[in-house]
C-alpha cells in the first residue's frame, strides 16, 4: 500500500513518532512518505491507500486534553475517505486526546481507525504492533469497499 504519514510537531517529539511509525511501515514492505501538515506531498496523499495522522497533547495536564495545533490538522487536505489512523505524543497524561483525534479525522472525511498515544520518552513502545494492526484494519477496509 501506499501509507503516508502526516504530523504537526512543536519541538520533536511527534515528528520523531512519524518516522519511526513511517519506519515500521516500509519495513512491511509499503511505499512510504512522511511529511508535517504543512509540507506535505499532495501528490502522494491524494493517491496513499492509508493515513496516520499524528500530533502533540495539549491541555493543563489533568484535564482539557486536546489535539495540538488542531487547527493545522483541520486544514489538512486530502484524506477524504482514506482509512487514517491517529497517534498522538504526551509528556504525563493524555486523556481522551486520540477520541478527538478522530473527530478531526472525521471532519476532514476520513474513515477512522483508532488510534493511540505515545509517551515522549518511551516514543518506540508498542509502534510495531500499533503500525501492523493499523495496515490490517486499513487493508480490510480497502477490500470490503
Ligand atoms: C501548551 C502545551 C500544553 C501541553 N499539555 C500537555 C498535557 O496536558 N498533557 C501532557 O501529557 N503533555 C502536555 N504537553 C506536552 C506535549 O504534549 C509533549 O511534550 C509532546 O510530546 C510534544 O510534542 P512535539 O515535540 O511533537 O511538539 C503540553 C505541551 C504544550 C506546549
Amino acid at each position: 500500500m501506499k501509507v503516508a504519514v502526516v504530523y504537526e510537531s512543536r519541538t520533536g517529539s511527534t515528528a520523531r513518532a512519524a518516522e519511526l511509525i513511517g519506519a515500521a511501515a516500509q519495513e512491511l514492505g509499503h511505499e512510504v512518505g512522511v511529511w508535517p501538515t504543512g509540507k506535505v506531498n499532495l501528490g502522494f496523499l491524494t493517491d496513499a491507500d492509508m493515513v496516520f495522522l499524528g500530533t502533540w497533547t495539549d491541555g493543563i495536564v489533568v484535564a482539557g486534553h486536546r489535539p495540538g495545533d488542531a487547527g493545522r490538522l483541520l486544514d489538512m487536505p486530502g484524506i477524504w475517505g482514506k482509512p487514517t489512523a491517529g497517534f498522538v505524543t504526551y509528556k504525563f497524561h493524555a486523556g481522551k486526546v486520540i477520541e478527538k483525534v478522530g473527530d478531526v479525522v472525521t471532519l476532514l472525511g476520513g474513515d477512522w481507525l483508532g488510534g493511540r498515544t505515545f509517551r515522549k520518552d518511551k516514543l518506540s513502545e508498542g509502534v510495531a504492533g500499533f503500525v501492523v494492526a493499523a495496515l490490517d484494519e486499513a487493508e480490510s477496509r480497502i477490500s470490503t469497499v
